[in-house]
């Protein structure tokens, strides 16, 4: 039995890594070559290998020690360890050999990967030695790996000329009548001159693009293919993208500003996401991963890494990839994400134009936004708008002035169109209903619940009123107030906020005099109020003023027709006019 120390071996001149993870345990058998530790430089993860066979004795290094060649980072017994074999590895006996002696035969680093692995040195079989010499050289990158598709159209550039790209960041995508995929680049470095344009047919073997490679040595870890002839590499043999079926969607969407490294942009899932990186940040993953990522689908900026240093593990993305399913099964759409086939909003960074703050978005706010952009793709809106002539109203209302003090209750003329809408919802009972776009039904509500959009300073909130049709004003402003009031307290209960059939917005108290709402799905309508000012109306023989109400009936254009919702506001300015009528 004998002891050898663990060195760290060539590192292809990059001259001290960080160890982020360490892959054995004192006790454990390994085989020559088994991964020890996995090391980062700032362009890749590589995996240090085990100089022979034998046990661990102990590893003495923890992660997020820096560590350069020919460090000592643990022991290893061995029965079988000669001095032939040991004599210029990382294990020399007499422990104090230098890096230089130790280079010649220690293990090479091999990057992380179950995919991309180093080309074969063509006599030993192992992994070849990484460049060493400084300066950089072009290599021209061939197309490969087309799985046996020829003259396929190029449908994507994913990298622009100066882009600094990583082992197998997509350099195209490409579209046989079958599938897109994504060709990758085999190699570290910055894209030079592009030599194919979008709409270009490409087969195996075509020049695709030059790659400015600097061999300082550290390019690359998972990198291996550095060893390729210096002037063609071929794109796609590293690890050929997996075809996506056709039905994913072909252009990726935009990713936020702050996501943005000019890196390869995998075609998104389509919905959802919302682990929008900060500005600047790199992705941190192994050549396995960024290959799962790829095959799923995933853009590797949008999920949060659980491994060391924000690494991200093949785990996070098959969580990211649960979460997106469960969001989409939920239907939640998120803004800026590139939702329904729409790109995202590319930002530009502000801070370019002056000082700016970021704030996160309260919970309240990021739940509006996504109900709002919910509704806003989803549902084919028009609004009608009209003016009810709510002067006889307002005589009257105000004529309840006294009363409602006596009552301890202020009549606004929110209980009038309150009522006017349940007697126009009864009128026009196809407002009154649900989609049901899955089972092709349409579900017709036997109920009159409408809900009251409050503007709270936390946000907006939107309280119901049950069986509006079977209450009287009072109880009505009664109502509207409490429920107003617990809005802005934030003492309404879920159950308050559930059930609507419709819904009024009323800016009338601030200002205005029109605005296009956004239906509160899945309820087909809501109706906008805006400032009632006085207005001439010709009655037939001379201009009278009257206070005019202005309407703004936003709706599903899916379930009402416009001549039903030119109906419907005639209907509410016929019941507000006379409010008379609503007795009938
Ligand atoms: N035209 C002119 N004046 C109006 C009016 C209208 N359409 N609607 C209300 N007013 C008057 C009221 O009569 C009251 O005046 P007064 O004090 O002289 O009697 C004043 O405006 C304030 O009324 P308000 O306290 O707002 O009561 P309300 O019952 O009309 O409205 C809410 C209650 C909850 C709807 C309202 O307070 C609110 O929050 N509106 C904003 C809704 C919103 O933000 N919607 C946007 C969604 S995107």
């Amino acid at each position: 039995m004998s002891e050898q120390e663990i060195r760290v071996p060539d590192l292809g001149g990059a001259d001290e890594v960080e160890v982020i993870e360490i892959l054995v345990n004192a006790g454990d058998s390994v085989a020559e070559e088994d991964p020890i530790l996995t090391v980062e430089t700032d362009k890749a993860s590589v995996e240090l290998p085990s100089p022979s066979a034998g046990k661990i004795v102990n590893i003495i290094v923890k992660v997020g020690d820096k560590i350069k060649e020919g460090d000592v980072v643990g022991t290893l017994s061995s029965d079988s360890v000669d001095s032939s074999d040991s004599a210029g590895s990382a294990g020399s006996s007499d422990g104090a050999s230098d890096g230089a002696s130790n280079r010649s035969s220690a293990p090479e680093p091999k990057a992380q990967s179950d995919d991309a692995p180093a080309k074969p040195d063509d006599s030993t079989g192992k992994p070849a030695p990484q460049k060493k010499s400084g300066g950089t050289r072009t290599e021209i990158v061939k197309v490969s790996g087309l799985d046996g598709f020829d003259d396929i159209p190029i449908i994507e550039l994913n990298v622009s000329e100066g882009d600094d790209v990583d082992v197998e960041s997509a350099l195209v995508t490409v579209e046989s009548d079958k599938a897109t995929m994504e060709i990758p680049s085999p190699l570290a470095g910055k894209i030079g001159k592009i030599l194919v344009k979008e709409g270009d047919k490409i087969s195996e073997g075509d020049d695709l693009l030059e790659m400015i490679i600097t061999d300082d040595g550290a390019d690359d870890g998972d990198d291996a293919d550095d060893s390729a002839p210096a002037d063609s590499i071929d794109a796609g043999n590293n690890s050929p993208a997996e075809p996506e079926p056709s039905a994913a969607p072909l252009a990726a969407p935009e990713q936020p500003a702050a996501a943005s490294d000019n890196k390869a942009k995998p075609a998104d899932t389509g919905s959802a996401t919302y682990e929008v990186p900060a500005a600047g940040s790199k992705v941190h993953a192994g050549p396995a991963v960024r290959k799962l990522a790829r095959e799923l689908g995933v853009d590797l900026a949008r999920v949060k890494g659980s491994g060391p240093k924000s690494r991200i593990i093949k785990d996070d993305v098959h969580g990211y990839v649960k979460a997106q399913l469960q969001q989409a099964q939920q239907g939640a759409v998120v803004p800026g994400a590139g939702t329904s086939g729409i790109p995202g909003v590319k930002l530009p960074d502000f801070s370019q134009f002056g000082e700016v703050e970021r704030e996160g978005m309260s919970r309240m706010m990021s739940v509006t936004a996504l109900n709002m952009h919910r509704s806003w793709l989803n549902v084919p809106h028009v609004t009608q708008f009209e003016d009810a002539d709510i002067s006889d109203m307002e005589d009257f209302r105000k004529s309840l002035k006294a009363l409602g003090e006596k009552k301890g209750v202020k009549m606004t003329p929110l209980p009038f169109m309150l009522k006017a809408c349940a007697a126009a919802l009864a009128e026009l009972p196809q407002f009154n209903v649900a989609l049901d776009m899955d089972r092709k039904e349409v579900v017709h509500k036997k109920y009159i619940h409408i809900g009251i959009a409050v503007d709270t300073p936390h946000g907006l909130m939107v309280p119901v009123i049950r069986n509006v049709d079977q209450k009287g004003l009072w109880e009505l402003a009664a109502e509207s107030a409490e429920l107003a009031s617990k809005a802005r307290d934030k003492k309404l209960k879920p159950a308050e906020m559930q059930g609507a059939c419709f819904t009024i917005t009323s800016l009338g108290g601030i200002g205005g005099t029109a605005f296009t709402p956004i239906v509160n799905t899945p309820e087909v309508a809501i109706l906008g109020v805006s400032k009632a000012a006085m207005k001439p109306v010709w009655d037939g023989t001379a201009f009278q003023p009257r206070l005019m109400l202005p309407l703004s009936l936003s709706y599903d254009h899916r379930a009402v027709n416009g001549a039903d919702a030119a109906r419907f506001t005639s209907a509410l300015a016929r019941l507000m006019g006379d409010i008379r009528t609503l007795l009938l």
